[in-house]
């Protein structure tokens, strides 16, 4: 437990604004800033900081906090860490704490593990035993350098050769199996290792940590690759397979492949930003991990049907974050690996030279999906090519492409700029709708937790006991008044009791009730209910008078409660709870 007076100053350093600024673009709304959540994908801005009372929330994913939470969450922290990454940014040492964060530890225990086990992997690989991963490797055109500068590995075709080596390095099969590198056999209660005869990549995240493994069987075979699945130190959707070179790369772009093999080929021919998801589609995190790097992608997928999917999807994806993309086309080979083995680095070089804007691989694709020399062709061609202009940001740009497809298909740039124009001020007519239509949701109630059906159903008590909250936290003076009256236990909804029971405990020591001070006692969705309780009252003043009403409100409930039982009672029952209040009143 940190001390209070670390964490006030800790808070009046960090400023939320600035913080978060670093993470999303945002805009000032009067006294609010307002950005496109960092958490979900979205193209209106739900999300929104509150620099009053130090917090943020966003309306369209429930997601809220102070600046500890918003820390975790997006650089996926346990709460102790957040803190000490905030504090290592404002440059305040950290007070002698208690290392008593459990799962901050287990992540420590699974990262020197993991690290053992590449070394472990690394080690097989060049002794007699890895023969058959070494040269699988070789034959596939890595040199000995590539294949030290990745880490790469051989897990030998054993079922328990890592798990005897970790064992003897002191690791529990438990532990083992948190990391994702052995499987449980419940039947027999038993542990093996995960992969068997394949060749391992090592996957390394910006800090250096080895976080998962991916392994390739060697030849044919199934399942080719073999992904750690997800652990307390990886999400697959999150990281990026060798983003740990390509963020000190001198080029000023990423090169985003599909696979493992492509991307350790890539670097070898010479360029050090090339990156790949982890065996899943590209993410809307991911796109925004890349943006926080680079502003330009060059994507590299596979030639086949597949891959041209992921394209246009990666695309859209990275549309939002305002990356410019760039599409290079792979032609007589699968994929780049192949081609790089096929027509060599410099080849490769001129490909990646000549690749084209996102813009034009998508009018590219129109032209071979239309046949212009028809009328049919024309109309259909240019009416997608209309919408596919109404998305470009930029004038200048619009005006280029717009100009230069006028001519070619001899139609009055005019009578296309309208088009344009008419479709953009459509979407945008959507677009307030939706906005407007989101400001009504919320001000009827949006519960954080969707499924709170104990909320649900007391909805008329619940949002008296939001206001109660928020007024006690606006006005710790007033604690004696309310808890005077009220406890805890005549609280209806459990979610809301949490966080007034925290409150009157901390008011009762005299400690500050603020978020920041609040959070490392809150579980994440507390906290996102207790933001989402800040922020929808915002610029509403509560009064003492108005406090009494919501006191007396959650005093009804028990009442009812009281009634309803009275009323189930029989005959006998009833005369002994009589007897008891008389007793009571003497
Ligand atoms: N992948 C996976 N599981 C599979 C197949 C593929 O996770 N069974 C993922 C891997 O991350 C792989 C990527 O998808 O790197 C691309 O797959 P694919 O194009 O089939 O493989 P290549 O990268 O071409 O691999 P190789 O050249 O070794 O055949
Ligand atoms: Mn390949």
């Amino acid at each position: 437990m940190l001390p209070d007076s670390f964490l006030t100053e800790l808070k009046y350093r960090c400023d939320i604004e600035q913080i978060i600024s670093s993470y999303v673009v945002l805009k000032r709304a009067g006294r609010n800033l307002k950005g496109l959540c960092p958490f979900h994908s979205e193209k209106t801005p739900s999300f929104v900081v509150y620099p009053e009372s130090q917090s943020f929330y966003c309306f369209g994913c429930g997601a809220g906090g102070d600046v500890v939470t918003f820390i975790r969450k997006i650089e996926n922290l346990e709460y102790l860490e957040a803190v000490r990454l905030l504090a290592q940014r404002v440059g305040m040492p950290l007070p002698e704490e208690v290392q008593d964060d459990r799962a901050a530890q287990m992540k420590n225990r699974i990262l020197s593990m993991n690290k053992e086990a590449a070394r472990f992997f690394h080690q097989v690989l060049i002794s007699p035993q890895g023969k058959p991963g070494l040269d699988y490797l070789l034959s596939r055109g890595l040199t000995r350098r590539t294949i030290t500068r990745f880490g790469l590995g051989y897990a030998p075709d054993s079922w328990d050769s890592l798990r005897n080596h970790l064992k003897g390095k002191g690791y529990s099969y438990e532990e083992m199996a948190k990391g994702a590198l052995v499987n449980h056999n419940k039947n027999r209660d038993s542990y093996y290792d995960a992969f068997r005869g394949r060749v391992i990549f090592p996957i390394i995240d910006l800090r250096g940590n080895v976080i998962a493994f991916g392994g390739r069987i060697l030849g044919e075979g199934g399942p080719k690759y073999l992904n750690s699945g997800d652990t307390p130190v990886f999400k697959k959707s999150r990281n990026l397979f060798a983003m740990n070179f390509a963020k000190s790369s001198k080029e000023n772009s990423l090169i985003l492949c599909e696979g493992y093999m492509d991307v350790v080929s890539v670097h070898q021919a010479g360029f050090d930003n090339a990156v790949a998801t982890l065996g899943t589609a590209l993410t809307p995190e991911q796109a925004r991990l890349i943006s926080q790097y680079t502003n330009q992608v060059i994507l590299a997928y596979d030639s086949d049907g597949p891959g041209q999917a992921a394209t246009r999807r990666a695309i859209g994806l990275f549309e939002p974050t305002g990356v410019k993309v760039r599409v290079l086309t792979v032609t007589q080979a699968k994929d780049p690996d192949e081609f790089i083995k096929k027509f060599g680095p410099q080849r490769f070089r001129m490909l990646m030279e000549g690749s084209a804007n996102a813009t034009e691989y998508e009018i590219a694709k129109l032209g071979a999906k239309y046949d212009r020399t028809t009328e049919d062709g024309k109309v259909n061609f240019l009416r997608e090519f209309c919408q596919l202009m109404a998305g470009i940001s930029s004038p200048v740009e619009r005006d280029v492409y717009i100009g230069r497809w006028a001519a070619e298909l001899s139609v009055s740039r005019e009578a296309i700029t309208q088009q344009v124009t008419a479709i953009q001020k459509q979407r945008q007519r959507r677009q307030q709708k939706k906005e407007a239509q989101n400001l009504q949701v919320f001000s009827q109630e949006i519960p954080v937790n969707r499924q709170d059906v104990q909320r649900a159903r007391n909805l008329r008590y619940a949002l008296a006991e939001d206001k109660l909250i928020v007024f006690l936290m606006r006005h710790p003076d007033c604690y004696e008044f309310v808890a005077g009256q009220l406890g805890p236990d005549e609280f209806v909804t459990d979610s809301n009791r949490k966080i007034f029971t925290l409150l009157c405990d901390r008011l009762a020591r005299n400690l500050p009730v603020d978020m920041m001070s609040m959070a490392s006692q809150l579980e994440e969705d507390s906290m996102s209910r207790l933001s989402w309780q800040m922020a929808s009252s915002e610029g509403i003043a509560l009064n003492k008078q108005e406090a009494q009403d919501y006191i007396n409100t959650i005093k009804k409930h028990a009442l009812q409660k009281e009634g309803e039982t009275i009323a189930s009672m029989d005959d006998k029952d009833l005369e002994e709870y009589i007897k008891q209040i008389t007793a009571n009143k003497k």
